[in-house]
């Protein structure tokens, strides 16, 4: 239910009104997000440029994959797809690129500006099958929070 999200929206909107720029208010927010929901263990966003995407403020272990061809990745296939993805179980899905062992799954959603994916909001999980529609529901909230300040980076 997005109300037990309450605390998180509210913590999300103090941010957001912090004297600071754009990248460290998103930063906050994705240390936020990791910090409040305990099967949120890896919370970035990737921006796309032509047809790469980019690493943009994220919380948890660095990742090798900074750079990411819209041909690969579950990052890739949810900007091709222009929808959420949700990978039950990262270990049976070829085009997984793994950022951790511990990953066990995966949320991609895509963030959009007048009707064109501009990025990817991507979380993972140590936990298998962590993600479901409420997910969905609250990190399309979540976007629309910061579209503003991703649209400041990007
Ligand atoms: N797993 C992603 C790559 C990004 S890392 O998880 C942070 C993918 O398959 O696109």
């Amino acid at each position: 239910m997005l109300s037990d999200y309450q605390p998180t929206f509210e913590e999300i909107s103090e941010i957001l009104n912090r004297d600071t720029s754009s990248d460290d208010k998103l930063k906050s927010v994705m240390n936020s997000l990791r910090r409040s929901i305990p099967h949120y263990d890896w919370v970035g966003l990737y921006l796309l440029y032509d047809d790469e995407l980019k690493i943009g403020p994220f919380s948890g272990s660095p990742t090798p994959h900074t750079e990411i061809d819209i041909d690969s990745g579950i990052c890739g296939a949810c900007v091709r797809e222009e929808k959420t993805i949700i990978v039950p179980d990262v270990s049976s899905d070829d085009r997984y690129l793994a950022c951790s062992l511990e990953t066990k799954s995966e949320i991609v959603v895509p963030i959009f500006h007048k009707d064109e994916v501009i990025g990817v909001l991507d979380i993972d999980s140590h936990r298998l099958n962590a993600f479901s529609e409420g997910d969905v529901s609250f990190l399309e909230r979540v976007i629309d929070l910061i579209k503003k300040e991703i649209k400041e980076i990007s």
